[in-house]
Protein backbone atom coordinates (compact mmCIF):
# COMPACT_ATOMS: atom_id res chain seq x y z
CA UNK A 1 0.00 0.00 0.00
CA UNK A 2 1.47 3.59 -1.47
CA UNK A 3 0.81 6.15 0.98
CA UNK A 4 -2.10 8.18 -0.75
CA UNK A 5 0.13 11.87 0.95
CA UNK A 6 3.70 10.38 -1.76
CA UNK A 7 3.07 13.15 -4.32
CA UNK A 8 3.61 12.66 -6.99
CA UNK A 9 2.83 9.18 -7.62
CA UNK A 10 2.13 9.66 -11.20
CA UNK A 11 2.82 11.52 -13.72
CA UNK A 12 -0.14 13.73 -15.84
CA UNK A 13 -0.04 12.26 -19.19
CA UNK A 14 0.69 15.24 -21.73
CA UNK A 15 -1.98 14.27 -23.83
CA UNK A 16 -4.85 14.87 -20.91
CA UNK A 17 -5.40 17.84 -19.41
CA UNK A 18 -7.89 17.14 -16.88
CA UNK A 19 -8.97 19.46 -14.43
CA UNK A 20 -11.45 17.44 -12.36
CA UNK A 21 -10.26 13.94 -11.78
CA UNK A 22 -13.67 12.32 -9.37
CA UNK A 23 -11.30 9.42 -8.82
CA UNK A 24 -9.68 11.11 -6.38
CA UNK A 25 -11.69 10.80 -4.08
CA UNK A 26 -12.13 7.41 -4.07
CA UNK A 27 -8.69 6.58 -3.58
CA UNK A 28 -8.70 5.35 -0.14
CA UNK A 29 -11.53 4.01 1.82
CA UNK A 30 -11.33 6.98 4.29
CA UNK A 31 -11.69 9.16 1.89
CA UNK A 32 -14.60 7.03 0.57
CA UNK A 33 -16.12 6.90 4.00
CA UNK A 34 -15.97 11.24 4.61
CA UNK A 35 -17.62 11.36 0.89
CA UNK A 36 -20.20 9.04 1.42
CA UNK A 37 -23.77 10.90 0.70
CA UNK A 38 -25.92 8.07 2.06
CA UNK A 39 -25.39 5.44 5.65
CA UNK A 40 -27.90 2.81 6.58
CA UNK A 41 -28.25 2.58 9.98
CA UNK A 42 -30.30 0.32 12.59
CA UNK A 43 -32.26 3.42 13.37
CA UNK A 44 -33.62 3.02 9.62
CA UNK A 45 -35.36 -0.01 10.26
CA UNK A 46 -38.67 -1.73 10.88
CA UNK A 47 -39.11 -5.54 11.70
CA UNK A 48 -41.66 -7.46 9.88
CA UNK A 49 -42.40 -10.42 12.55
CA UNK A 50 -44.68 -13.32 12.40
CA UNK A 51 -47.39 -14.30 15.38
CA UNK A 52 -49.59 -17.64 15.70
CA UNK A 53 -51.70 -18.57 18.00
CA UNK A 54 -49.86 -21.87 20.42
CA UNK A 55 -46.73 -22.12 22.73
CA UNK A 56 -43.74 -22.29 22.04
CA UNK A 57 -43.23 -23.05 18.60
CA UNK A 58 -41.48 -21.08 15.75
CA UNK A 59 -42.37 -22.27 12.25
CA UNK A 60 -39.98 -21.13 9.18
CA UNK A 61 -41.98 -19.65 6.02
CA UNK A 62 -40.66 -22.31 2.91
CA UNK A 63 -40.54 -19.17 0.50
CA UNK A 64 -38.52 -16.93 3.47
CA UNK A 65 -36.05 -18.87 4.71
CA UNK A 66 -34.79 -16.95 8.02
CA UNK A 67 -38.22 -15.92 8.84
CA UNK A 68 -40.62 -17.54 10.97
CA UNK A 69 -43.76 -17.44 12.45
CA UNK A 70 -43.75 -17.21 16.19
CA UNK A 71 -45.99 -18.22 18.56
CA UNK A 72 -46.47 -14.83 21.37
CA UNK A 73 -43.92 -16.27 24.42
CA UNK A 74 -41.51 -17.22 21.50
CA UNK A 75 -41.71 -13.83 19.93
CA UNK A 76 -41.69 -11.93 22.99
CA UNK A 77 -38.33 -13.69 23.46
CA UNK A 78 -37.03 -12.36 20.33
CA UNK A 79 -38.56 -8.90 20.23
CA UNK A 80 -36.37 -8.63 23.73
CA UNK A 81 -33.58 -9.59 21.22
CA UNK A 82 -34.12 -7.54 18.70
CA UNK A 83 -34.36 -4.43 20.50
CA UNK A 84 -31.02 -5.22 22.29
CA UNK A 85 -29.66 -5.17 18.83
CA UNK A 86 -31.19 -1.56 18.35
CA UNK A 87 -33.90 -2.39 15.82
CA UNK A 88 -36.70 0.71 17.60
CA UNK A 89 -39.87 -0.92 16.20
CA UNK A 90 -41.64 -3.70 14.65
CA UNK A 91 -44.49 -4.33 12.34
CA UNK A 92 -46.62 -7.15 13.25
CA UNK A 93 -48.71 -9.58 11.26
CA UNK A 94 -51.18 -12.45 12.97
CA UNK A 95 -51.66 -15.90 11.12
CA UNK A 96 -55.23 -16.16 11.64
CA UNK A 97 -56.78 -20.00 12.20
CA UNK A 98 -58.98 -20.93 9.68
CA UNK A 99 -62.04 -21.29 12.00
CA UNK A 100 -61.82 -17.07 13.42
CA UNK A 101 -62.08 -16.31 9.55
CA UNK A 102 -65.04 -14.81 8.55
CA UNK A 103 -66.49 -12.94 4.91
CA UNK A 104 -65.79 -9.43 6.69
CA UNK A 105 -62.97 -9.99 9.11
CA UNK A 106 -65.10 -9.96 12.54
CA UNK A 107 -62.00 -11.41 14.53
CA UNK A 108 -59.88 -8.49 13.33
CA UNK A 109 -61.21 -5.75 15.91
CA UNK A 110 -61.61 -8.82 18.77
CA UNK A 111 -60.38 -7.41 21.65
CA UNK A 112 -59.47 -10.85 23.11
CA UNK A 113 -57.86 -11.34 19.41
CA UNK A 114 -54.07 -12.48 18.47
CA UNK A 115 -52.80 -9.24 17.61
CA UNK A 116 -54.57 -6.94 20.31
CA UNK A 117 -53.28 -9.82 23.15
CA UNK A 118 -50.08 -9.63 21.33
CA UNK A 119 -49.34 -6.21 21.44
CA UNK A 120 -50.66 -5.62 25.02
CA UNK A 121 -47.86 -8.52 26.15
CA UNK A 122 -44.77 -6.83 23.53
CA UNK A 123 -45.71 -3.63 25.44
CA UNK A 124 -45.63 -5.15 28.78
CA UNK A 125 -42.11 -7.05 28.06
CA UNK A 126 -39.88 -4.60 26.01
CA UNK A 127 -42.50 -1.16 26.59
CA UNK A 128 -39.82 0.97 24.47
CA UNK A 129 -39.42 -0.94 21.52
CA UNK A 130 -42.52 0.76 18.92
CA UNK A 131 -45.64 -1.74 17.58
CA UNK A 132 -46.81 -1.13 14.55
CA UNK A 133 -50.07 -3.10 13.67
CA UNK A 134 -51.47 -3.62 10.26
CA UNK A 135 -55.07 -2.79 9.37
CA UNK A 136 -56.45 -4.70 6.48
CA UNK A 137 -58.86 -7.59 6.30
CA UNK A 138 -56.73 -10.25 4.92
CA UNK A 139 -55.99 -12.60 7.19
CA UNK A 140 -59.32 -12.52 8.89
CA UNK A 141 -61.04 -12.82 6.06
CA UNK A 142 -62.39 -16.53 4.35
CA UNK A 143 -61.90 -15.12 0.65
CA UNK A 144 -58.44 -13.69 1.71
CA UNK A 145 -59.37 -9.92 0.32
CA UNK A 146 -58.38 -6.44 1.89
CA UNK A 147 -62.18 -5.98 2.34
CA UNK A 148 -65.61 -6.88 2.49
CA UNK A 149 -66.76 -8.42 -0.78
CA UNK A 150 -70.29 -8.22 -2.39
CA UNK A 151 -72.05 -11.17 -4.16
CA UNK A 152 -70.31 -10.22 -7.40
CA UNK A 153 -66.75 -10.14 -5.99
CA UNK A 154 -66.80 -6.44 -5.82
CA UNK A 155 -64.81 -5.19 -2.87
CA UNK A 156 -66.79 -2.46 -0.87
CA UNK A 157 -64.81 0.54 0.09
CA UNK A 158 -67.37 2.19 2.47
CA UNK A 159 -68.37 -0.75 4.52
CA UNK A 160 -64.66 -1.50 5.04
CA UNK A 161 -64.01 1.34 5.91
CA UNK A 162 -65.95 0.75 8.90
CA UNK A 163 -64.26 -2.44 9.90
CA UNK A 164 -61.15 -1.01 9.76
CA UNK A 165 -61.85 1.50 11.83
CA UNK A 166 -63.02 -0.30 14.43
CA UNK A 167 -59.86 -2.58 14.01
CA UNK A 168 -57.41 0.25 14.22
CA UNK A 169 -59.11 1.70 17.36
CA UNK A 170 -59.03 -1.88 19.10
CA UNK A 171 -55.09 -1.88 17.99
CA UNK A 172 -55.01 1.46 19.79
CA UNK A 173 -56.46 0.39 22.85
CA UNK A 174 -53.98 -2.58 23.03
CA UNK A 175 -51.40 -0.07 23.17
CA UNK A 176 -50.64 0.31 19.73
CA UNK A 177 -47.78 2.87 19.02
CA UNK A 178 -48.47 3.23 15.01
CA UNK A 179 -51.64 1.88 13.08
CA UNK A 180 -50.55 0.93 9.65
CA UNK A 181 -53.53 0.71 7.19
CA UNK A 182 -52.13 -1.61 4.18
CA UNK A 183 -55.75 -1.91 2.64
CA UNK A 184 -55.59 0.69 0.05
CA UNK A 185 -59.15 1.15 0.61
CA UNK A 186 -60.24 5.33 -0.57
CA UNK A 187 -60.89 7.25 2.90
CA UNK A 188 -59.69 4.86 5.55
CA UNK A 189 -56.39 7.10 6.79
CA UNK A 190 -59.46 10.13 7.66
CA UNK A 191 -61.60 7.92 8.88
CA UNK A 192 -58.87 6.25 11.15
CA UNK A 193 -57.91 9.83 12.41
CA UNK A 194 -60.78 10.81 13.30
CA UNK A 195 -61.95 7.98 15.22
CA UNK A 196 -58.18 7.85 17.20
CA UNK A 197 -58.78 11.29 17.81
CA UNK A 198 -62.30 11.01 19.22
CA UNK A 199 -61.31 7.75 20.90
CA UNK A 200 -58.82 10.13 22.97
CA UNK A 201 -55.87 8.17 21.06
CA UNK A 202 -54.36 11.40 19.60
CA UNK A 203 -51.24 10.15 19.63
CA UNK A 204 -51.26 7.09 18.13
CA UNK A 205 -49.65 7.48 14.71
CA UNK A 206 -50.36 6.89 11.27
CA UNK A 207 -48.16 5.26 8.89
CA UNK A 208 -49.97 4.60 5.64
CA UNK A 209 -49.24 2.35 3.14
CA UNK A 210 -49.95 5.08 0.49
CA UNK A 211 -48.66 3.90 -2.72
CA UNK A 212 -49.14 0.35 -2.62
CA UNK A 213 -49.00 -1.50 -5.96
CA UNK A 214 -50.44 -4.90 -6.95
CA UNK A 215 -47.71 -6.60 -7.05
CA UNK A 216 -46.19 -10.35 -7.89
CA UNK A 217 -43.73 -9.76 -4.88
CA UNK A 218 -46.07 -10.20 -1.97
CA UNK A 219 -45.92 -14.12 -2.78
CA UNK A 220 -44.17 -15.54 -0.11
CA UNK A 221 -45.97 -13.15 2.47
CA UNK A 222 -49.40 -14.23 1.56
CA UNK A 223 -47.94 -18.16 2.06
CA UNK A 224 -46.79 -16.95 5.54
CA UNK A 225 -50.23 -15.85 6.19
CA UNK A 226 -52.07 -18.23 3.98
CA UNK A 227 -53.73 -15.06 3.18
CA UNK A 228 -53.48 -15.28 -0.72
CA UNK A 229 -56.71 -14.29 -2.13
CA UNK A 230 -59.44 -17.20 -2.79
CA UNK A 231 -60.91 -15.96 -6.18
CA UNK A 232 -59.62 -12.51 -8.73
CA UNK A 233 -56.68 -10.41 -7.79
CA UNK A 234 -56.12 -7.07 -5.92
CA UNK A 235 -55.60 -4.46 -8.92
CA UNK A 236 -59.31 -2.58 -8.06
CA UNK A 237 -57.78 -1.54 -4.39
CA UNK A 238 -54.00 -1.84 -4.66
CA UNK A 239 -52.53 0.64 -7.37
CA UNK A 240 -51.27 -0.64 -11.12
CA UNK A 241 -47.38 -1.35 -11.58
CA UNK A 242 -47.46 1.20 -14.53
CA UNK A 243 -48.37 4.41 -12.71
CA UNK A 244 -46.42 7.13 -11.23
CA UNK A 245 -48.51 10.53 -10.70
CA UNK A 246 -50.94 7.78 -9.38
CA UNK A 247 -48.85 7.41 -6.41
CA UNK A 248 -48.26 11.31 -5.77
CA UNK A 249 -52.15 11.58 -5.74
CA UNK A 250 -52.82 8.68 -3.32
CA UNK A 251 -49.87 10.62 -1.00
CA UNK A 252 -51.58 13.87 -1.43
CA UNK A 253 -54.70 12.23 -0.23
CA UNK A 254 -52.89 10.35 2.51
CA UNK A 255 -51.49 13.37 3.99
CA UNK A 256 -54.54 15.83 3.78
CA UNK A 257 -56.02 13.16 5.80
CA UNK A 258 -53.46 12.62 8.29
CA UNK A 259 -51.30 10.41 7.59
CA UNK A 260 -47.93 10.78 9.84
CA UNK A 261 -45.59 8.77 7.11
CA UNK A 262 -46.21 7.85 3.93
CA UNK A 263 -44.72 4.89 2.35
CA UNK A 264 -44.04 3.22 -1.06
CA UNK A 265 -44.47 -0.73 -1.22
CA UNK A 266 -42.93 -2.29 -2.86
CA UNK A 267 -39.51 -1.34 -2.74
CA UNK A 268 -36.71 -2.60 -5.54
CA UNK A 269 -38.94 -1.91 -8.48
CA UNK A 270 -40.09 1.19 -6.99
CA UNK A 271 -37.20 3.23 -6.39
CA UNK A 272 -38.05 6.08 -9.10
CA UNK A 273 -41.50 6.45 -6.78
CA UNK A 274 -39.89 6.53 -3.48
CA UNK A 275 -37.90 9.22 -4.82
CA UNK A 276 -40.40 11.11 -6.15
CA UNK A 277 -42.37 10.86 -2.86
CA UNK A 278 -39.70 12.27 -1.11
CA UNK A 279 -38.91 15.11 -3.29
CA UNK A 280 -42.46 16.26 -2.85
CA UNK A 281 -43.10 15.55 0.50
CA UNK A 282 -41.97 17.12 3.99
CA UNK A 283 -43.05 13.68 6.08
CA UNK A 284 -41.03 11.09 6.56
CA UNK A 285 -40.69 8.24 3.41
CA UNK A 286 -40.88 4.40 4.51
CA UNK A 287 -40.11 1.51 1.98
CA UNK A 288 -41.07 -1.78 2.02
CA UNK A 289 -38.69 -4.27 1.18
CA UNK A 290 -41.49 -6.89 0.64
CA UNK A 291 -41.23 -10.64 0.88
CA UNK A 292 -40.30 -11.61 -2.46
CA UNK A 293 -37.40 -8.96 -2.66
CA UNK A 294 -36.32 -10.88 0.39
CA UNK A 295 -36.92 -14.03 -1.06
CA UNK A 296 -35.48 -13.51 -4.48
CA UNK A 297 -31.86 -12.29 -2.35
CA UNK A 298 -32.12 -15.35 0.03
CA UNK A 299 -32.85 -17.96 -2.99
CA UNK A 300 -29.65 -16.79 -4.99
CA UNK A 301 -27.48 -16.39 -1.93
CA UNK A 302 -28.35 -20.13 -1.17
CA UNK A 303 -27.09 -21.41 -4.53
CA UNK A 304 -24.09 -19.48 -3.90
CA UNK A 305 -24.62 -17.37 -7.02
CA UNK A 306 -24.37 -13.70 -4.57
CA UNK A 307 -22.54 -12.40 -2.10
CA UNK A 308 -25.60 -12.38 0.10
CA UNK A 309 -24.29 -9.65 2.64
CA UNK A 310 -23.19 -7.37 0.29
CA UNK A 311 -26.22 -7.57 -1.59
CA UNK A 312 -28.51 -7.00 1.19
CA UNK A 313 -26.55 -3.85 2.42
CA UNK A 314 -26.05 -2.31 -1.35
CA UNK A 315 -30.12 -3.25 -1.74
CA UNK A 316 -31.21 -1.05 1.36
CA UNK A 317 -28.51 1.60 0.70
CA UNK A 318 -30.18 1.78 -2.09
CA UNK A 319 -33.77 2.59 -1.15
CA UNK A 320 -32.65 5.02 1.54
CA UNK A 321 -30.69 6.76 -1.24
CA UNK A 322 -34.01 6.80 -3.18
CA UNK A 323 -35.62 8.61 -0.61
CA UNK A 324 -36.78 6.21 2.15
CA UNK A 325 -36.31 7.24 5.67
CA UNK A 326 -37.74 4.10 6.78
CA UNK A 327 -37.51 0.78 5.52
CA UNK A 328 -39.08 -1.90 7.12
CA UNK A 329 -37.53 -5.30 5.68
CA UNK A 330 -37.58 -9.21 7.08
CA UNK A 331 -33.49 -8.67 6.77
CA UNK A 332 -33.65 -5.93 9.82
CA UNK A 333 -32.02 -8.49 12.45
CA UNK A 334 -28.82 -9.58 10.11
CA UNK A 335 -28.56 -6.09 9.00
CA UNK A 336 -28.28 -4.92 12.62
CA UNK A 337 -25.84 -7.49 13.41
CA UNK A 338 -23.76 -6.40 10.44
CA UNK A 339 -24.20 -2.99 11.23
CA UNK A 340 -22.83 -3.94 14.98
C1 LIG B 1 -51.91 -7.19 3.40
C2 LIG B 1 -50.44 -7.04 3.30
C3 LIG B 1 -49.65 -7.63 2.31
C4 LIG B 1 -48.33 -7.32 2.64
C5 LIG B 1 -48.35 -6.54 3.78
N1 LIG B 1 -49.68 -6.35 4.18
C6 LIG B 1 -49.99 -8.52 1.20
C7 LIG B 1 -51.01 -8.11 0.25
O1 LIG B 1 -51.35 -6.94 0.11
O2 LIG B 1 -51.53 -9.01 -0.40
C8 LIG B 1 -47.15 -7.81 1.87
C9 LIG B 1 -45.85 -7.77 2.56
C10 LIG B 1 -44.78 -8.55 1.89
O3 LIG B 1 -44.94 -9.10 0.79
O4 LIG B 1 -43.69 -8.60 2.50
N2 LIG B 1 -52.72 -6.11 3.49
Amino acid sequence: MSSENSAPNQAASTATTLIHRPRRLRRTATLRRMVQETTLTVDDLIYPMFVMEGEEQKMEITSMPGCYRYTMDLLLREIAQVYQLGIGAVALFPVIPESKKDDTGSESYNPEGLVQRTVRAIKQAVPDILVITDVALDPFTTHGHDGIVDPKGMILNDPTVEVLVKMAVSQAAAGADMVAPSDMMDGRVGAIRKALDAFGYIDVRILAYSAKYASAYYGPFRDALDSAPKFGDKKTYQMDAANAREAIKEVTLDIAEGADIVMVKPALSYLDIICQVKNYTQLPVAAYNVSGEYAMIKAAAQNGWIDEKKVILETLTSMKRAGADLILTYFAKEVALMLM
